[in-house]
């Protein structure tokens, strides 16, 4: 089959003819033509595959291109990285040998393209299309790649125990493709991954959390973490996940299995936000419910103080998978803290108060735990579903309201510590601080507006109980 309409970009013709010149075979091969073939749009990163040096191919091309681009070669891989016109153009020699980003050992281009496409990690990421004059835009499918593409099937070129163990993030690729795609493991595939997880470890952290990403800004991001849990690889990954998987029975009172209500959170979330941070805080805000799990004969199953716990461990979680610990890892302990807050409110009556204090504790980030929460709601009774759905959009309503009459959301005290000292004529003294935070409280209490001479009248009165003289 032909399929020139696939590399129309010019690109292509001069990659092609430039091997022509130096009598080299070559293709583009990899998750270029995969998702040509799915009709995804076109992904920027093109893997381009010559039957001898890849790198000597680039240098060839490299010269032909406008503004005669850099060649940036990757000795150890045997790659070399072109870039040119918004694209990135990676070359490869063919080997026999697999795929690996991080071995140390150097590549050689010794193989066929069969040899090459064979030792890829999927049959989806093996087809190839010709890039010579002769056969410019011909299909090289020897593993049956479209068929599985057409059945939504991830399999392996080779026996998976081979590619897996060659390769052991593919087994972490296997999941997320099978999550981005909508796509099935193949039995014999989700067998090898089960047998094969210990050796996830010798992976480095990043491109774990790489995948991790990936499959939580999937549509659905439950998938992936269903087949972490099913092959196990969730111990390795994401223990704190894992933990909270099962349904304790005492005394005739079940909790409610914790696992699959934070999967059904995270799916819920993934339809409502493209923040990846936000969708983190969601698969983990109930993390701290293992370690304080208990059973207290008066009221039943409890995780008191849950949400302070998960917090702590979102550091601890975070650092053990080398990600950032930046403002971003704040915002989801933050969420992981902050996660009840407005359930509780939903389910009482909602004050001014209350949501004065919602606001001035979540700040900027209001909005998005309101989005966490409402996420948060899985119960599959239709009566309580309504209730709480309309409680949190009063919520929301309110906080609208609230906001636009004492603007709390970047509180700023209306009388300063300066004013406070000033009037009466005080040193630095815990004094002021208490002034300060009985105003603050008068405010979001609703005692006084948020505004500069309600809060005068009331600092003095404070100070009058204090004792302090203007
Ligand atoms: N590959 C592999 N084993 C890996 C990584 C990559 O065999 N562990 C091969 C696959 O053929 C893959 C190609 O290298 O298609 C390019 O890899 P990469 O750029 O990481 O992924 P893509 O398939 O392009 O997909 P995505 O951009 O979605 O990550």
């Amino acid at each position: 089959m032909n399929h020139k309409e696939a590399i129309q970009h010019k690109v292509f013709k001069i990659i092609g003819s430039t091997a022509d010149e130096l009598s080299l075979e070559c293709y583009v091969i990899g998750g270029f033509v995969r998702d040509y073939f799915l009709g995804r749009s076109q992904v920027k990163d093109i893997d381009i595959v010559a039957i001898g040096s890849g790198i000597e191919l680039a240098r060839a091309v490299a010269k032909k291109l406008s503004g005669k681009p850099e060649v940036k070669v990757f000795k150890n891989f045997g790659t070399a990285m072109v870039k040119s016109e918004g694209l990135e153009l990676e070359f490869v020699g063919a080997r026999k040998e697999s795929y690996r980003r991080d071995s140390r050992k150097p590549i050689v281009e010794d193989g066929s393209l069969k040899d090459d496409q064979e030792r890829r990690d999927f049959t989806i990421n093996a087809l190839a299309l010709s890039l010579n004059k002769e056969t410019f835009g011909d299909l090289l499918d020897p593993f049956q790649g479209i068929s599985d593409l057409n059945k939504g099937i991830i399999r392996t070129p080779l026996e998976p125990g081979i590619t897996y163990s060659d390769d052991p993030l593919r087994m972490m690729r296997a999941i997320r493709f099978a999550t981005q795609l909508n796509f099935t493991i193949e039995l014999k595939s989700l067998r090898a991954i089960t047998e094969n997880k210990d050796r996830i470890q010798i992976i480095s952290k990043e491109r774990i959390v790489d995948e991790l990403h990936k499959i939580l800004m999937s549509e659905k991001p439950s998938k992936g973490f269903e087949l972490m849990h099913k092959t196990d690889l969730l111990r390795y990954i994401l223990p704190e996940l894992k933990a909270l998987q099962g349904i304790e029975e005492v005394e005739g009172q079940k909790h409610k299995d914790n696992f699959w209500h934070t999967l059904e959170v995270v799916d819920n979330i993934a339809a409502t936000t493209n923040n990846l941070w936000l969708r983190w805080a969601a698969l983990l805000h109930d993390i701290g419910k293992a370690p304080t799990k208990r059973f207290d004969k008066k009221i039943g199953w409890t995780f008191h103080a849950h949400e302070f716990v998960g917090s702590k461990m979102v550091y601890k979680l975070f650092k053990r998978l080398k990600m950032p610990l930046n403002e971003k890892m704040k915002f989801v302990q933050k969420m992981v803290l902050m996660s009840s807050r407005p359930i509780i409110l939903s389910e009482a009556h909602v004050t001014d108060s209350a949501v004065r204090r919602l606001v001035f504790d979540a700040g900027e980030f209001v909005e998005d735990l309101m989005t966490l929460c409402e996420a948060d709601i899985t119960t599959k009774n239709p009566k309580k579903q309504r209730k709480y759905k309309n409680n949190f959009k009063l919520v929301r309503q309110k906080i609208i309201e609230v906001e636009e009459r004492d603007r709390i959301r970047n509180f700023q005290p209306p009388v300063t510590g300066e004013e406070i000292m000033k009037t009466f004529d005080l040193k630095p003294s815990k004094e002021i601080g208490i002034i300060k935070e009985a105003i603050k409280e008068a405010i979001l209490e609703g005692v006084i507006p948020n505004e500069h001479r309600a809060a005068h009248e009331f600092m003095l009165e404070k100070g009058k109980e204090l004792g302090l003289k203007k």
